[in-house]
């Protein structure tokens, strides 16, 4: 059985001192938890975390790399440099970043592929827009979205990928897909990795469901049978809250 993953993402929030509050007090609200719970940082952060949540069952990831390993790009982080201080996640190809910092499914492709090279364990983002889905082309978007970012994996490479479908018109606009909706989306990107790398690696991958994820609403999602967790934004930032939906299971 898959278990389930529960990452928050912070985006662009959060100051170190605020960083290490939170995770003194949620460190605590989640310790019985067996789910995965994971908190993708912005960089200025990533040491505090992982410093504080030494001793815990948080792990900590970034929200962004580059796919070189180091050179003349002004402004970038590399995977090596994530690991070297012990980052053990990396989210790559949020709909934000394809949005406003041109991200394409190539560079998706080659941040997974250094990713792995430097032994972080990728979230890959995926999800159509609201015209898309309107046009009715949301399965062909993901399907194509996922086969281009897994280009070349090998199959235990595949199988070490977490995917977090998040169709954009739910991030961050209070408006979720329902929990069939996401399910039947989170299925078709299942059945494409099995057309492509097999069933046992098909049944092996987490897939995230992500697009106002809430306390509220965690348990209908996580309880459906292919969504395995969760990416959450908004909702991420408040520890209580997090906290409830990392253990909607309790
Ligand atoms: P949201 O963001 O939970 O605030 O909708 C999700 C995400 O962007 O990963």
């Amino acid at each position: 059985m898959r278990k389930k993953v529960i990452a928050g993402n912070w985006k662009m929030n959060m100051l170190p001192n605020e960083a290490i509050d939170y995770i003194q007090k949620f460190s605590d609200l989640v310790k019985d938890t067996e789910n995965e719970v994971i908190l993708c940082v912005p960089y200025t952060d990533l040491f505090y975390c992982l410093m504080n949540a030494q001793g815990t069952n948080i792990k900590i990831g970034a929200q962004n790399m580059h796919f070189a390993e180091s050179g003349a790009y002004t402004g970038e982080v590399s995977g090596k440099m994530l690991k070297s201080i012990g980052v053990e996640y990396v989210i790559i190809g949020h709909s934000e970043r394809r949005q406003y910092f041109n991200e394409t499914d190539e560079s998706v492709n080659k941040k997974i592929k250094a990713a792995f090279e430097n032994e972080l364990k990728p979230i890959v983002c995926v999800g159509e827009s609201l015209e898309q889905r309107e046009a009715g082309e949301t399965e062909k978007i993901i399907t194509t979205q996922t086969r281009l970012a897994l280009e070349g994996l090998s199959e235990e490479q595949v199988k070490n990928t977490i995917i977090a479908y998040e169709p954009i018109w739910a991030i961050g606009t209070g408006k979720t897909a329902t929990s069939e909706d996401a399910n039947n989306s989170i299925k078709s990107i299942r059945n494409e990795i099995k057309r492509i790398y097999g069933e046992e690696v098909s049944e092996n991958v987490i897939i995230q469901y992500g697009g106002s994820v809430k306390s509220s609403n965690a348990k209908e999602l996580f309880t459906t049978s292919d969504i395995d967790g969760g990416l959450v934004g908004g909702a991420s930032l408040k520890p209580d809250e997090f906290s409830k939906i990392v253990n909607y299971n309790k």
